[in-house]
């Protein structure tokens, strides 16, 4: 049985078997009170030895870290914190952990330490409820686009295209790089210069526009040289693409997906929830009054289901910033002076966690900021872009209507030099029974860290690629 299986057991007195790993052992000469779990929940199970029935030698061999198989009753506790525990009649040590060696002990750990032992920390409570609930998140994408009607589109991992058109590429060859002739691409192994997708967009454009409601979920890459708390090398997003949809319909899709994610986690996890709440209660202690969350990661994630999304528009954002400073002491590193100025985080931040205290909704930004496919506004100066941008992480999703007019997507692509050549194959869709249509894009593992509370993406995900980092 799993452990969440026998916490779930009311008949006490079954003879039980169950497998995980030591996360404290204590006791006296007489009994030793081993705490196992095994990965199914964040709780533990209690196992009793009473040295009685067993060899010192097997006692003192069971670890913090080793493996043991345990055979027993299932017992009403006659201690406190639990309900039942296990009265053992066997245990076998399936793989020990020297205790001297082992780099988990019954301590705090930092986030950052564990970082460096990525390969063990899916043992400790708060890795293995971030896991559980970014398992728990991968299913609800699927179910909330299934029930729809949505198709899932497998978008190509190595491409030709750059979708984008941010050059932030990782390029993939089986040349040799090291000779320092000229390259020459048509000998590479696909006849022409690939790299690894920044984005499935642009091949599920292509599905929406036959298939009508497309989704992809994949590894996305991007070499960015940005080493921040929330960007990663190699993270995996969700695009939607849907045919005939407005901007405005993009938007409804994306706040009831997010609100739908959320609040399944919130009825699917509730322990693991409970637990890494109750994490961020106790990080938050050692930190300024200021710097802490107003409000708790369980209060935060309700809140979120419960209110609407702010929606304004680029032009109305700039003048709230123009007006406005973070706090009375400060201005803004980067001042926004007019219309054309990025957004940078501390902006999105002010205008999220100050200004409106719930998820913003930005549109309409200016041509010259976004990418090339992006529909133009009548103004010829703005697209029909949004992000959505959430206390905490900032910008989580980012979507727009895409160009669905030939001409103004040529000229476009003329603009901003992204050449034609290599993706006539979009341009037909244009050409051939045209439409309009919208998507967008969510980083999954800003969604991770938002529901969980961790301030570092590289916590969210089981083996994190940043610059100069990519071990395991
Ligand atoms: O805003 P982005 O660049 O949009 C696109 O890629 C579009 N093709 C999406 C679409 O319309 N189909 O990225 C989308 C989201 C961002 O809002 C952010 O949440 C996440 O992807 N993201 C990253 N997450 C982690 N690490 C990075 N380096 C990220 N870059 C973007
Ligand atoms: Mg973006």
């Amino acid at each position: 049985m799993t452990v969440k299986e026998i916490l779930a057991t009311k008949d006490t007195n079954n003879i039980i078997s169950v497998k995980g790993w030591v996360k404290t052992k204590r006791g006296s000469k007489n009994v030793s009170f081993i705490a196992l779990n095994d990965g199914s929940t964040i709780n533990s199970i209690q196992v009793v030895a009473e040295s009685d029935s067993f060899n010192e030698e097997l006692l003192k061999k069971i670890t913090t870290g080793s493996c043991i198989c345990v055979n027993g009753k299932l017992v009403k506790s006659k201690g406190q914190g639990q309900v039942n525990e296990i009265l053992a009649s066997s245990v076998e040590i399936l793989g020990k952990a020297d205790a001297k060696e082992y780099p988990l002990q019954p301590k705090k750990h930092s986030l950052e330490f564990l970082r460096e032992k990525a390969h063990l920390r899916f043992r400790t409570n708060t890795f293995s409820a971030i896991f559980r609930i970014r398992h728990a998140l991968t299913f609800a994408v699927h179910k909330f686009f299934n029930d729809r009607g949505f198709v899932n589109l497998h978008t190509p991992i190595i491409t030709g295209a750059d979708a984008e058109g941010a050059g932030e590429m990782f390029q993939v060859t089986n040349l040799d790089l090291e000779n320092g002739k000229e390259i020459d691409f048509s000998k590479d192994f696909f006849g022409k210069k690939t790299h690894l997708t920044v984005s499935g967009q642009l091949e599920a454009e292509l599905g929406a526009m036959g298939l009508g409601k497309v989704y992809t979920f994949g590894p996305t890459f991007r070499a960015e040289n940005s080493n921040t708390s929330r960007h990663l090398s190699e993270f995996w997003m969700i695009e939607p693409e849907v045919a005939f949809a407005s901007l405005d319909d993009n938007i409804l899709l994306a706040e009831e997906f997010l609100k739908y994610c959320i609040d399944y986690c919130i009825k699917k996890n509730p322990e693991d929830l409970k637990f890494l709440n109750t994490r961020l209660e106790e990080e938050e202690k050692d930190i300024k009054k200021e710097l802490r969350s107003e409000m708790s990661l369980l209060d935060r994630l309700n809140f979120i289901i419960n209110n609407d999304f702010v929606r304004l528009t680029y032009r109305e954002a700039i003048e709230i910033l123009k007006n406005s400073k973070p706090n009375k002491k400060k201005k803004f590193n980067y001042i926004i002076n007019g219309f054309g100025a990025d957004l940078q985080s501390e902006h999105e931040r002010f205008l999220v966690e100050k200004k409106f205290k719930k998820p913003v909704i930005i549109t309409d930004y200016p041509k010259n900021i976004k990418a090339f496919y992006m529909r133009m506004n009548d103004d010829n100066e703005t697209v029909r872009a949004m992000d959505i941008l959430f206390p905490t992480i900032g910008e989580i999703i980012g979507g727009s209507q895409r160009e669905e007019r030939l001409d103004k997507l040529e000229s476009r692509m003329e603009e901003m030099n992204v050449s034609k050549e290599e993706i006539w194959w979009y341009l037909e869709t244009r050409k051939y029974g045209s439409c309009i249509h919208s998507g967008f894009g969510l980083g999954f593992e800003r969604l991770v860290m938002f529901i969980t509370g961790m301030k570092n993406i590289r916590d969210v995900i089981p083996f994190p690629r940043t610059p100069q980092s990519a071990d395991f």
